[in-house]
């Protein structure tokens, strides 16, 4: 198979990850004999350092004319403190989301046996969850208009849901459903928010059209609490951009660490696969970042993008087999870790790597 990826690095330990997902890459493509061609570009606080723009007209041109991109992270520490900035990093994360119609986002909750100890929640409480978020990526209060008075003391964010918009990601949301054990969880706050009632309406809707899949509506704020109550309740969950977001912050603890979760932003055009977390700088150039996030995203990429399902089950083997050897990056390492097996961004990729080639 012939294909040409977008590799953009971006802010922090982006690129430090993303070396490692695009290794992944590389080794798969000459293990089954595919051709993967390459090329790079600036987005978030790279892309404003080189050209004064979050996503350079460049990069948007580029992302269109591939047939994946594997994206790391996005933000810098300056920013952070400063809400008075007017060019942020994030502006090229959202842009470009917009840009390629990435409605909707997936996030698997996948647990790894071996890390059931990493996770601060019991045992017990986790093994057996298997969850896949979908996240609506490119409305709600993220694309609704923003305004601050002109004394600078009120400011708000619109919260606006169109119909189309919560039909195409719970179309997506239930054909996954019927693929998986046929539960669906929807997720808003329609006893209090407009634009939640619209969207419980849509769904209820579309359920009908799933005769098949059972369907729960959950509020946010117990779907929060249900998360960490008892986690295997959840199947497939549909939400809300902003709900999505913090949501699945909160099911990475599930998974032992954010450095493990990948997510695929999927729609319209070109998909797009990144680990779900930040730039983390304070630890950025120490080789301190757990790169498995985005190794993972590479396999979402090669399933989700390519229908290259033996080469991504491949990855995921292999870093099931890292991992049952006992080695650990030091956000998944917990008290049984040999102390020697506590690895940096480098060492864990390039077990990955060694891994990958063992026969299956
Ligand atoms: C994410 C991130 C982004 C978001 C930020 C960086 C804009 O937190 O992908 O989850 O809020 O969507
Ligand atoms: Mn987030």
């Amino acid at each position: 198979m012939k294909k040409h990826i977008l590799v953009i690095p971006g802010d922090g330990i982006g690129p430090e990850v993303t070396a490692w997902g695009k290794a992944v890459l590389e080794q798969i493509a000459s293990q089954y004999g595919h051709e993967f061609t390459y090329d790079e570009a600036l987005m978030g606080h790279a892309g404003i350092e080189a050209t004064g723009n979050p996503l350079p007209d460049e990069t948007l041109e580029k992302a269109k004319a591939s047939d994946a991109i594997l994206f790391g992270a996005i933000g810098h520490i300056k920013y952070d403190n400063d809400p008075s900035a007017k060019v942020r990093p994030e502006q090229g994360l959202l842009k470009i989301r917009k840009e390629l119609g990435l409605y909707a986002n997936l996030r698997p909750i996948m647990l790894f046996d071996e890390l059931l100890d990493a996770s601060s929640l019991k045992p017990a409480v986790l093994r057996g969850t298997d969850i896949l978020f979908f996240r609506e990526l490119t409305g709600d209060v993220y694309f609704g208009e923003k305004s601050r008075s002109e004394d600078r003391n009120t400011a708000s964010d619109l919260m606006i849901y169109h119909r189309y918009e919560v039909e195409r990601i719970a179309h997506k949301a239930y054909q996954a459903a019927q693929a998986r054990s046929k539960r669906l969880c929807s997720v808003d706050k329609a006893n209090v928010l407009e634009s939640s009632r619209l969207w419980r309406e849509v769904v209820q809707e579309i359920a009908k059209q799933y005769p098949d899949v059972e369907t729960e509506h959950m509020f946010i704020d117990n779907a929060a609490m249900q998360l960490v109550k008892n986690p295997k309740k959840f199947d497939v969950v549909l939400t809300a951009n902003l709900f999505g977001d913090i949501l699945t912050d909160e099911a990475s603890q599930i998974a032992g660490s954010m450095g493990m979760l990948a997510s695929a932003s999927v729609g319209d055009g070109t998909g797009f696969f990144e680990p779900i977390h930040g730039s983390a700088h304070d630890i950025a150039g120490q080789d301190k970042a757990n790169p498995l996030a985005s190794i993972l995203s590479v396999a979402l990429m090669l399933e989700i993008s390519f229908g290259l399902k033996d080469e991504a089950k491949r990855i995921t083997t292999a870093i099931d087999h890292v991992l049952k050897a006992g080695y650990r990056t030091g956000d998944i390492a917990d008290t049984l870790t040999q102390p020697d097996k506590i690895l940096g961004t480098k060492a864990m990729g390039e077990m990955v790597l060694q891994f990958l080639s063992k026969p299956a």
